[in-house]
């Protein structure tokens, strides 16, 4: 059979995303409509805003895509939608959506979850990445050591106990003045700041249990803005630069010991929002080598949400589909 395309829709959280994607690995065509404008006033995301958002662009979005690859519905062979996890009015929007294609269109639906959109992610820029691998997936949402055994085949070894790292990338901007979406500022405020300024707690590093906290880092944060502010000797640049320095050092603790208990692995593998951060790509690498393994981080469009990932992952599934009834689920652990 010749070259096969699946049609990619991500709504779950602020992105109105469609991809077409081959199972070459060649993403023909993607766009992405961001939503930071209509959410920044909030410092974060609204879920009725963001829902109203996603039914008003993502059909005209769709079509500008097939029309992108010069394509129409009758050229692709699968339609891939976000099914969960996330913000359920978004998620319904991209859902409904891609059964109505597929009912239109006779093309089967592939539901997928967003998270395993991350964690196949790598497999579409990267041909010699093969199974196991460990995951280390950072998001917005979600902050997880995953070993990827293969498709639909995932074993949570640790996740955070309170916040995502993405949310407290985002809550230091925030409390910084950065405002929203605040982790690529964080890092660039970090670069001109001194990290050994500020003395921040790192959670759990050094535990035996194998999981992320980042609450009371979050706090700590706040408490130095405090100091600042009633005279302590360091600038903003300071506290994201040592924020970002501890987060790091948590990272490379708990991503350390995953590398140590999970057995053998074909390569140490970061995806999610937070792994466009350069300085923990950086730190990751380091950690690889040390380990005598490739690290394999994709290109930066694919590490925040998008729609080639989810495309990607219903490559990877072709061949079967789900029923025209299948719900929309606001919680959907891998
Ligand atoms: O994967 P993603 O786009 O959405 C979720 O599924 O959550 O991740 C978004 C998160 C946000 O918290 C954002 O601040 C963070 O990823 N992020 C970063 C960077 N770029 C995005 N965090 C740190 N450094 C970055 N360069
Ligand atoms: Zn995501």
């Amino acid at each position: 059979s010749g070259t096969r395309t699946v049609l990619g829709i991500e709504s779950s959280c602020d992105e109105t995303a469609a991809a077409l994607v081959t199972d070459g690995r060649v993403i023909l065509a993607q766009r992405i409509a961001s939503q930071d404008e209509a959410h920044r006033p909030y410092g974060g995301v609204v879920p009725e805003i963001a829902a109203r958002a996603h039914a008003e662009r993502l059909t005209p979005l769709i079509e500008a895509t097939l029309s992108d690859a010069g394509m129409t519905l009758a050229d692709v062979d699968a339609i891939a939608a976000t099914a969960g996890p996330g913000l359920i009015g978004g998620v319904m929007v991209g859902l409904v959506t891609a059964k109505a294609l597929a009912m239109a269109s006779e093309k089967p639906l592939i539901a997928i979850n967003h998270l395993e959109g991350h964690a196949l992610s790598p497999r579409l820029g990267d041909a010699s990445l093969t199974f196991p691998y460990l995951l280390l997936l950072v998001s917005g949402g979600h902050c997880q050591l995953l070993l990827v055994e293969g498709v639909g085949a995932y074993r949570r070894l640790a996740t955070t106990i309170d916040d995502a790292l993405g949310e407290a990338f985002d809550k230091t901007a925030k409390l910084l003045g950065l405002g929203y979406p605040g982790g690529p500022a964080v890092e660039r405020l970090a670069r001109e700041g001194d990290a050994r300024k500020v003395a921040l707690p790192r959670p759990l590093v050094g535990s035996k249990e194998p999981h992320f906290s980042f609450a009371g880092l979050k706090s700590a944060v706040m408490r130095a803005k405090q100091a600042m502010a009633a005279g302590a000797d360091y600038t903003d640049a300071d506290i994201a630069a040592s924020f970002q320095r501890a987060a790091i050092d948590c990272l490379a603790d708990r991503t350390r010991g995953a590398l140590l208990s999970a057995g053998p692995v074909t390569a140490l593998v970061v995806a999610g929002g937070v792994a466009a951060n350069e300085a923990i790509r950086t730190a990751l690498e380091a950690l690889a080598a040390a380990h005598g393994l490739p690290f394999v981080a994709p290109p930066l469009r694919l590490c925040t949400d998008n729609a080639a990932m989810i495309a990607w992952a219903g490559v990877e599934r072709l061949g079967q589909s789900d029923p025209l009834d299948t719900p929309a689920r606001p919680r959907w652990p891998l």
